[in-house]
């Protein structure tokens, strides 16, 4: 038999019931701020991604997907959506003059080294919203994380992180100063580290070695490189944190790893997940719409893993997103199956998923095969019940059963 391929997974139906649940409560918070969905290919330039998650970043050097196409066009499976979305959006002329507030959602590609919470193919929704250059745009992100939160009952398990990387002067300026104290300490960093001394030294910042990060923690600080613009927008963006009650924590290390980031940046973590508990990460990024070619126009947003916040929820909540079905029909006799069906249709009416059974049988096979439907309720038709115009309602969970006259077993069905 041919396997999948590493990194990719299958998502059966008792998974996919948890996802759709997932899924669904991010695009209502979404939609509930006013945001609208943009749907965006896979398959990208891959120059699009150089130009904007940046050349020297892991992403860039040896994550992506690539192809090219029958026409010699070098194409990438995208590693991530807010570079399509910036392309997209300025493509069709949304960005000039305007504000624009969407998200997008589906899977993403990148040639990572899988484990728990890390895949080749992940799915992202994220949102991006364009013509807002104060920090009231990154607190409006934030609490629509916050909600999402709550809406799947994970809040009290994840926190936010913050920090700032000011203006791209004020990066440039950290950098050189960075650069100056770590060169004579080259030896005593990680490889990874050594490396990045030249390509993309901030990322030395959020090393997971210990010796580099001993190091690290005496190294320039960003937030003593800002300009009075940068801190303003900060502090300011602090404020309406605390306003709307929002707690976070200030990571002088976290700096992303994506290069188009200027100013606030944000992670939502969770030490349910083990190595791989960020589950949510965005930020401001001022200079990508004229660094991909359109006018200069400030933007920002997130990417919420959401095989990530799935896992999140598994391990903290008992929520199992309801039933596969809410109905399935037994019937006493082969012959009853018309007068079965005809019912499920009238219960189908009233919104119910209603499965008939198939394949004959006693009641107890039948009950048996409602049970591993995984359905909620069981409706149990027999001879005395077609003639008096009554069903019988039995509840999988409970064991509690009834026989009412159709109008009241509806209601009763409905009820849970
Ligand atoms: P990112 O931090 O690279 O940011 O990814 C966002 C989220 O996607 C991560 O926090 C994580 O939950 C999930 N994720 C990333 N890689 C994997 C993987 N291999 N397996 C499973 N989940 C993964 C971005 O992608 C930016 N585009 C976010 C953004 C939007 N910034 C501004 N706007």
């Amino acid at each position: 038999m041919v396997q999948s391929v590493r990194g990719m997974r299958d998502v059966m139906p008792a998974d996919a019931r948890l996802w759709r649940g997932v899924e669904d409560a991010a695009r209502k918070v979404l939609t509930r701020f006013g945001y609208e969905e943009v749907q965006l290919p896979l398959l990208e330039q891959t120059e699009l991604f150089a130009r904007s998650v940046g050349e020297s970043t892991d992403i860039v050097e040896k994550e992506m997907y690539i192809l090219n196409d029958r026409d010699g066009e070098s194409l990438a499976l995208r590693p991530e959506g807010t570079a399509g979305c910036v392309r997209a959006l300025n493509e069709q002329g949304l960005l000039y003059n305007q504000t624009q507030r969407v998200f997008y959602a589906g899977p993403m590609f990148r040639y990572e080294r899988p484990q728990k919470g890390r895949y080749r193919q992940f799915s992202q929704i994220g949102a991006e919203a364009f013509g807002f250059p104060g920090p009231d745009l990154d607190a409006e992100l934030i609490h629509i994380c916050s909600e999402f939160w709550r809406a799947l009952g994970v809040a009290e398990h994840i926190t936010l992180q913050l920090n700032t990387l000011g203006s791209a002067e004020s990066r440039r300026a950290h950098r050189e100063a960075l650069v100056a104290f770590l060169t004579p300490l080259r030896e005593q960093l990680d490889e990874d580290s050594q490396r990045r001394l030249t390509t993309n030294p901030l990322r030395i910042l959020d090393s997971k070695d210990s010796n580099t990060q001993a190091i690290v923690a005496e190294a320039p600080q960003l937030m003593d490189f800002l300009d009075d613009q940068g801190r303003a927008h900060f502090e300011q963006l602090c404020r309406h944190l605390d306003g709307i009650g929002q707690n976070y924590e200030i990571n002088q290390n976290l700096v992303r790893g994506l290069d188009y980031y200027t100013h606030t940046v944000f992670e939502w973590v969770t030490t349910e997940l083990g190595a791989q508990g960020t589950v949510c990460g965005g930020g401001r990024y001022d200079g990508l719409v004229e660094q991909l070619g359109g006018k200069a126009t400030p933007a920002a947003g997130f990417g919420m893993g959401l095989d990530r916040a799935v896992l999140l929820c598994e391990a903290v909540s008992n929520n199992r997103w309801g039933h596969a079905v809410d109905v399935y029909i037994c019937y006493a006799q082969d012959d009853m199956f018309v007068a079965a069906s005809q019912l499920a249709q009238r219960l189908r009416q009233h919104d119910l998923q209603v499965r008939t059974h198939l394949g004959g049988g006693g009641f107890k096979k039948q009950l048996k095969r409602a049970n591993s439907a995984d359905a909620n309720w069981a409706v149990l038709l027999g001879e005395d019940e077609l003639q008096n115009g009554q069903i019988t309602v039995k509840h999988l969970g409970t064991g509690e059963q009834q026989t009412l006259v159709e109008s009241e077993a509806i209601e009763r069905l409905l009820q849970s």
